[in-house]
């Protein structure tokens, strides 16, 4: 099996658009410590081939056209490798590089019925030909196979897309198909792909127990990050991510589980890990934890 990060940094990318901390000052200068980092998005595959996207970030495009995996192949004029794609959720960066994979080109979309939902609830999504693209709604802890691999999507604490957040209610957890982690199975090889979860339950412990790799939300380094800076009003936990210090952190919290890899991907602009160079990216490595990159491909 073959796991190749397309994006590792979370919404926004890395560098943001609008963001001047000097985090973000040095990889828009090109620091070689701080190595820009698109959209969260990876891709799979059993066998080198054909590959399943998780994921449809909006630098979906410069990916695409980046990861030679993922170049059109053979002599037809219109070809792709992605035979299927997988949503974990429906927030922007996943869901707005489907916009991109539109013309008439088939594939199959896996989602929970509450990202469909979404996705139905948005015209602009009808770019996606039905006759062409095929949307399966898929229930939690049920695998299914593509091109080879076996997927489950499995829930966990989150929240819903911030843009579909109502004044007045609870947003967070309240059901429990709006955010899913996934797990990919070829032969005896297990990976799961979680990037956003608000907190470590024993069950995803469990699930996670024997996984060759673990590739798990890095949001933030610490809840508040954004908002001592003024950067945001939101901390980590309001965001539905639970970050890698501080109470119930992640960075400890599989230390008594047998994981093969373990990698933080989803990384916010914000994150200290960002740059290599830093004293939290040595905290992070020390603790048994690598940091996922644009174009790292791993092969199990
Ligand atoms: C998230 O991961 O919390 C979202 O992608 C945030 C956002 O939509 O900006
Ligand atoms: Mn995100």
């Amino acid at each position: 099996m073959q796991v190749l990060i397309l994006g590792a940094a979370a919404g926004g990318g890395f560098p943001q658009w609008n963001a001047n901390n000097e985090l973000n000052q040095h990889a828009r200068a090109g620091d070689p410590a701080c190595p820009r980092q698109t959209q969260s998005s990876i891709a799979v595959s059993a066998d080198g081939v054909d590959w399943v996207l998780f994921n449809a970030s909006p630098d979906l495009r410069q990916q695409f056209t980046e990861n030679p995996a993922m170049h059109p192949k053979g002599n037809a004029l219109r070809h792709t490798p992605i035979k299927g794609v997988v949503l974990s959720n429906a927030d922007v960066d996943h869901i707005a590089g489907l916009l991109t994979l539109r013309e008439r080109q088939a594939y199959s979309l896996y989602a929970t019925g509450r990202v469909l939902e979404t996705l139905a609830a948005n015209s602009v999504f009808n770019v996606l030909n039905p006759e062409f693209v095929t949307r399966n709604a898929v229930k939690a802890n049920t695998p299914f196979n593509v091109a080879g691999l076996t997927i489950t999507l499995f829930p966990v604490p989150g929240k819903v897309a911030l843009y579909l957040e109502k004044e007045g209610e609870a947003n967070f957890g309240t059901v429990e198909e709006d955010t899913v982690g996934v797990e990919i199975t070829h032969g005896d090889k297990r990976v799961l792909y979680v990037p956003g979860c608000a907190q470590i339950t024993d069950a995803l412990k469990a699930r996670a127990e024997g996984a060759e790799l673990l590739l798990f939300d890095g949001t933030l380094f610490v809840d508040d990050e954004m908002t001592t800076t003024g950067e945001s009003i939101k901390t980590g936990h309001r965001m539905g991510h639970v970050s890698m210090t501080g109470h119930g952190g992640s960075l400890n919290a599989f230390d008594d589980v047998e994981i093969g890899q373990r990698l933080y991907i989803h990384l916010n602009n914000t994150n200290p890990v960002l740059d290599q160079s830093s004293k939290e990216r040595a905290v992070v490595e020390a603790a048994g934890w690598g940091v996922a990159q644009d174009k790292m491909e791993i092969s199990l």
